[in-house]
C-alpha cells in the first residue's frame, strides 16, 4: 500500500527537553507543527522584538529528525499581542507585512506549509473581528497571502479553521472565499481543517468536503485533530467512550486517506498528559491518542494501524 498521507503532531517547544517526548515525536510522525511557538504573541512580546528561541528549537528538532514542518500561524485574532490593537489602524498593514516578511523569511525554504490566515470566519461564517480586519477590511486575507508568497515562494499557503469538517454553511463560505481568492490570483495553495471534535459526533461529509476544495486545485489537510470527551472525577474515559473516540479518529483519517490531495493529518498534541483541552473546555479532556500515563489508547490504533512509515511497537512507547 502506498501512503502519501503524512501523520503529524503539534509540538511543544519545552516538552522537547523530555527525551521520551522527543523520541516519541521523532519515531511516530513525519510532520510537526509548533503548538504555540510560531504564534504572534509568542514571537512578538513587544513591537521591537522578535523572539525566535522556541520556534528555532522546533525547527532545529524537525530538521535534525527529517520532519516536514507546518508553520502556524501568521494572521489570527487570538494569541495576538495586545500592542497590535493599541497601534493606530493605519499602521497595522505595515505591522502585519513586517511580521510576515520577517517570520516567513527567516524560515524560507524550510517550512513546507504555512497557515497564513487562521480562523478568518466566525461561527456565523462572517469575517471574524480582529485588529487586522478592523484596520484593513477583508483584503487583509489576500494581502497576507501575497506577502507570505513573496517571503517564501516555495511554501504552500493555507487557510485554516475549525467547524469546517463537513459540508456546512461555514465550509461553504470558505469554499466561496477560496474560489474568489484564486480568481483574483491570490497565492492560496491549501485549505486546512482543524478537526477539533467532541466524541460521538463524527463528521459525516468530510470526504466530499475535502474533495471539493481539492477540485479547486488546492491541497487539503487535517491540521489539529483531537476528539475530546466529557470527563468527571468519577468517570474518566470509559471503555465505551474510548471506543467511540477511536471510531471518530478513524472516520477522520479514512476521509483524509480517501482524498489524494490531502497531504497531512496532524494531531493537536501527543497525549492527555499535556493537553490544551481541560483549560479551554471545562469538563472535557482525554482528547488525544495517548492517555495521561502515556499509554496508547484505542484511538492510537485507529490512526496508526494503516499507516506505512514510522513503526510502532504494541507496548507503551513513551516510557
Ligand atoms: C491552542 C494551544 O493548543 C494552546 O496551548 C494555547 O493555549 C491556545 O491555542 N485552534 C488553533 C490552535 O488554531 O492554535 C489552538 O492552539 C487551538 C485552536
Amino acid at each position: 500500500m502506498t501512503d502519501t498521507l503524512r501523520i503529524g503532531c503539534a509540538v511543544d517547544a519545552f516538552a522537547l527537553d523530555d527525551p521520551a517526548y522527543r523520541d516519541a515525536i521523532a519515531r511516530l510522525f513525519t510532520v510537526v507543527t509548533a503548538e504555540n511557538a510560531m504564534k504572534f504573541l509568542l514571537l512578538r512580546p513587544d513591537r521591537d522584538t522578535y523572539d525566535f528561541a522556541n520556534a528555532d528549537r522546533i525547527m532545529e528538532f524537525a530538521e535534525a529528525e527529517g520532519k516536514a514542518v507546518r508553520g502556524h500561524t501568521l494572521a489570527w485574532h487570538s494569541q495576538l499581542s495586545e500592542w497590535v490593537a493599541d497601534a493606530p489602524a493605519e499602521e497595522r498593514a505595515g505591522i502585519l507585512r513586517d511580521h510576515i516578511d520577517t517570520v516567513v523569511g527567516r524560515y524560507r525554504g524550510r517550512i513546507e506549509q504555512w497557515d497564513v490566515v487562521n480562523e478568518a470566519l466566525d461561527d456565523d461564517a462572517q469575517p471574524r473581528e480582529s485588529p487586522w480586519f478592523e484596520a484593513m477590511g477583508i483584503d487583509y486575507i489576500a494581502d497576507a497571502f501575497r506577502w507570505a508568497h513573496e517571503a517564501d515562494p516555495s511554501a504552500r499557503l493555507f487557510l485554516n479553521d475549525y467547524n469546517v469538517e463537513d459540508l456546512c454553511p461555514k465550509s461553504d463560505a470558505y469554499y466561496e472565499l477560496a474560489k474568489q481568492l484564486l480568481a483574483n490570483g491570490v497565492p492560496l495553495h491549501g485549505f486546512g481543517i482543524q478537526g477539533h471534535r467532541i466524541v460521538g459526533d463524527p463528521p459525516t461529509s468530510m470526504r466530499e468536503n475535502l474533495q471539493r476544495f481539492a477540485d479547486l486545485g488546492l491541497e487539503v489537510a487535517l491540521t489539529e485533530v483531537d476528539v475530546r470527551m466529557p470527563v468527571t472525577e468519577v468517570e474518566h474515559a470509559s471503555d465505551v467512550q474510548l471506543a467511540a473516540q477511536a471510531a471518530d479518529y478513524r472516520t477522520m483519517i479514512e476521509a483524509a486517506r480517501a482524498v489524494p490531495a490531502c497531504t497531512s493529518f496532524v494531531l493537536w498534541g501527543l497525549s492527555d498528559a499535556h493537553s490544551w483541552i481541560p483549560e479551554t473546555f471545562a469538563g472535557f479532556g482525554a482528547a488525544h491518542v495517548f492517555d495521561e500515563a502515556l499509554r496508547p489508547k484505542p484511538a492510537f490504533e485507529a490512526v496508526f494501524s494503516d499507516t506505512v512509515g514510522p513503526s510502532y511497537a504494541k507496548e507503551p512507547v513513551l516510557r
